[in-house]
């Protein structure tokens, strides 16, 4: 992934839509003009602050899924009480948003290039924004069961479901689908996920001597390089 320079913004964005689009998965849309602007590409993340009490004061991290001119989506999974928290928003209502921060993915549009994404988890979201601007792409996408997956498994249009209970398209994990296609030179695996799949993603790259990006997605605070919480 590439570094690159900060042109962060903070703004009190406008929530335009909020919805649960699978077991324990939401979608929400917020009217963020400043941040949308600044946005690089797929790979950034923005930090929110759900409201300015007590009882939130810490921000959490949560990857661009998609920018539509003023509009900033992001795609959360229910892990504690702010995310929790995030489902209650309603349209009209507003939050605190930090970004566009992190690093981008490159080279996925370059001559000759053969990009396969990975998303598993709540990595799901930057893996989705970064198929958007993908010329051409394969995807693959894990969960547990076919209930966490809002997609299709459509091999046709190479997008790969994965469920560990075979509910869902491929049963197994994503390296089981991603073992099963055959890589060239030009394969560049992106991948975003929980440590112990990318962990695995790694060690597969290494095997096959393919090129890879990952985006690692660990538990932090600030995102800034203020608190010394990463
Ligand atoms: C750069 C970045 C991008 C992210 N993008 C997304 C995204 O697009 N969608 C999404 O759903 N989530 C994303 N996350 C994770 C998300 O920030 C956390 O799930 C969220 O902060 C949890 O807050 P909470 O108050 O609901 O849960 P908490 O009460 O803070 O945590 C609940 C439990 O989950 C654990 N936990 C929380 N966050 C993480 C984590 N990142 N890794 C491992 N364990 C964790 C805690 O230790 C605790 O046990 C991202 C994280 C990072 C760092
Ligand atoms: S999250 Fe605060 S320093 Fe990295």
């Amino acid at each position: 992934m590439k570094q690159r320079q900060i042109h962060l913004k903070i703004e009190q964005a406008i929530v335009l839509r909020n919805e649960q689009i699978a077991h324990g998965i939401w979608r929400m849309s917020l009217v963020a003009p400043d941040v949308a602007s600044a946005y690089v590409g797929p790979g950034q993340f923005i930090s929110l602050l759900t409201d300015d009490s007590w009882d939130h004061l810490v921000r959490r991290p949560m990857s661009i899924a998609k920018i539509n001119e003023d509009e900033v989506d992001i795609i959360y999974k229910i892990f504690g009480d702010v995310t929790d928290h995030f489902t209650k928003k309603c349209p009209g209502d507003s939050m605190n948003i930090l970004g566009p921060l992190g690093n981008v993915f490159t080279d996925y549009n370059s001559e000759f290039a053969e990009p396969i994404l990975i998303g598993g988890g709540v990595g799901l979201a930057p893996i989705l924004n970064l198929y958007d601007a993908c010329e051409k792409a394969v995807m693959i996408i894990g969960a547990r069961s076919a209930d966490e997956h809002f997609l299709n498994h459509k091999p046709d249009n190479s997008v790969y479901l994965t469920t560990d209970d075979g509910t869902a398209g491929i049963e197994g994990n994503v390296l089981t689908a991603l073992k099963n296609m055959k890589l060239s030179e030009n394969t560049i695996l992106f991948a975003c996920g929980p440590e112990p799949m990318l962990i695995a993603i790694q060690n597969y790259a290494v095997e096959k001597n393919a090129r890879a990006q990952l985006s690692v997605e660990s538990y932090m605070g600030c995102g800034v390089g203020l608190c010394q919480g990463c």
